[in-house]
């Protein structure tokens, strides 16, 4: 699928703010891929579908985790805004016909990141969460690290992520502490070198 025919389906799909947002995702990840490379048709054709699933039917959702052996059950215990990456995925693939195991993890993993996020995991997360349309202070802080820094934006988003949601004492996906970990090792061994 090229990215226009896609532009199309997730007009389609998306309430005219969604795909405002999307748009707004593959400016920044277009930008961020300028700047930190990676393979750039993947991560723009993951940043157009990443939200494809986002307003399909919670209740859906939950079938297709059920009925489909790939998706990991557990995203039925974390919580419901989780589980339109995960389908999301699935959709892009069945539906669409998207095959490249490339853009169908970056659309996966743009909520909860993971371990060994691809620098086009990574792109597509960061831009979904410092997109110009965020305007909360954790995204104002991170686009500013995004300039300097991707792991180090990476791992301003996980921890925001996971203090937003042990604040309000709900459960954090385990591959969001995976991935807080994975960079934050991978952080501190590098400042140790200096
Ligand atoms: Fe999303
Ligand atoms: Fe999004």
């Amino acid at each position: 699928m090229n990215e226009a025919d896609a532009l199309v389906v997730v007009k389609r799909a998306l309430k005219p703010q969604r795909f405002s947002h999307t748009e707004r995702v593959v400016e920044t990840a277009t930008q961020l891929a300028d700047k930190y490379g990676g393979a750039k048709d993947v991560i723009r054709l993951a940043a157009i579908l990443h939200d494809y699933a986002k307003h399909r039917p919670l209740e859906e959702m939950k079938n297709s985790v059920q009925a489909n052996g790939t998706i990991p059950d557990d995203v039925l215990l974390y919580g419901d805004e989780l589980l339109h990456a995960f389908v999301g995925a699935h959709y892009v693939k069945e539906e669409l016909g998207v095959k490249d195991e490339a853009v169908l993890s970056a659309i996966c993993w743009h909520t909860t990141g993971r371990e060994n996020m691809t620098i086009e995991d990574k792109i597509v997360f960061l831009a979904d969460f410092i997109e110009p349309g965020r305007t909360f202070e954790a995204a104002e802080k991170v686009r500013i690290t995004a300039a300097q820094d991707l792991d180090k934006a990476c791992l301003e988003c996980l921890i925001h992520t996971i203090c937003y949601l042990t604040n309000k004492g709900v459960p954090v996906y385990p591959e969001t502490f995976k991935a807080y970990n994975d960079f934050a090792l991978k952080i501190s061994s590098m400042e140790g070198e200096r």
